[in-house]
C-alpha cells in the first residue's frame, strides 16, 4: 500500500517536472505572434552591442583638437564633473563641500603628468570612490572632457613662453 502511494506521488512529481520542461518559451529569431517583428525586439536607446566596431573606434581614436571639441569638453565637464571636481578642477565641487571624499586636484603633479589615456580610463571605469561614467558619457565626449582637463591644467601652469607670440600682449596687460 505504502509503495503504491509513493509511486503515485512520484508520478505526480514527474508530471510537474514535465510541465516545467515544456513551458512555452521563444528561441531567438523565432516567430512570436505577440510581436509584429517576431522575437527580435528593437534595443532600448543607448544600448551598445558587443563588438560594435564604430564604438570601439571612438574609444580608440582621440579626436583632433579643435575649438568645437574643447567647447564640447567644457560643457560636458560642467555637467558631469564639476559638481565634484569644481569648475577649475581643484576637487572642491559642491558635492565635495557636502561630504563626498575630496578628489585629488587636477593641478596635482601626478595628474598633470598622467597621460590622456589614463584620464579617459578613469572616466570609463571610475576610480576609488568615483563611479564609472561609461554609461553616461559616450567615448567622443570622454576625449573632449580629457582635452578640457588639459586646458584647466595649462591655464594654471603654462608659462607665457608657451603662449603664441601674437597672443602674449593681451595676457601681460591683463596681469
Ligand atoms: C560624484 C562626485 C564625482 C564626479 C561627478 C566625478 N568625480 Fe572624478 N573623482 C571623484 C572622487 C571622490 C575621486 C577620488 C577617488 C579616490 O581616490 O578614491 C575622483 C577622482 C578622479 C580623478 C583622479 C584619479 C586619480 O588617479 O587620483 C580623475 C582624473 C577624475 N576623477 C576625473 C573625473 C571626470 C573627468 C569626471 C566627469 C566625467 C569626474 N571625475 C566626475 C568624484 C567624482
Amino acid at each position: 500500500m505504502r509503495s503504491i502511494v509513493l509511486a503515485i506521488l512520484g508520478l505526480c512529481l514527474a508530471g510537474c517536472d514535465q510541465n516545467m520542461e515544456v513551458q512555452p518559451s521563444y528561441r531567438e529569431y523565432a516567430p512570436a505572434p505577440l510581436f509584429r517583428a517576431g522575437t527580435l525586439r528593437n534595443p532600448p536607446a543607448n544600448v551598445v552591442a558587443r563588438d560594435d566596431l564604430e564604438r570601439d573606434k571612438e574609444v580608440r581614436d582621440k579626436p583632433a583638437l579643435t575649438d568645437g571639441v574643447l567647447k564640447r569638453g567644457q560643457q560636458r565637464f560642467g555637467i558631469f564633473c564639476s559638481p565634484c571636481h569644481g569648475t577649475a578642477g581643484d576637487g572642491d565641487g559642491i558635492i565635495v563641500r557636502r561630504g563626498m571624499p575630496h578628489p585629488t586636484s587636477y593641478h596635482d603633479e601626478r595628474l598633470r603628468a598622467a597621460d590622456d589615456q589614463y584620464l579617459f580610463d578613469v572616466i570609463t571605469n571610475g576610480h576609488g570612490a568615483m563611479y564609472s561614467y561609461a554609461a553616461r558619457v559616450p567615448p567622443r565626449d570622454r576625449w573632449a572632457i580629457v582635452a578640457y582637463i588639459r586646458v584647466l591644467q595649462l591655464a594654471r601652469h603654462a608659462s607665457v613662453d608657451e603662449v603664441p607670440p601674437d597672443r602674449r600682449d593681451g595676457l601681460q596687460a591683463a596681469q
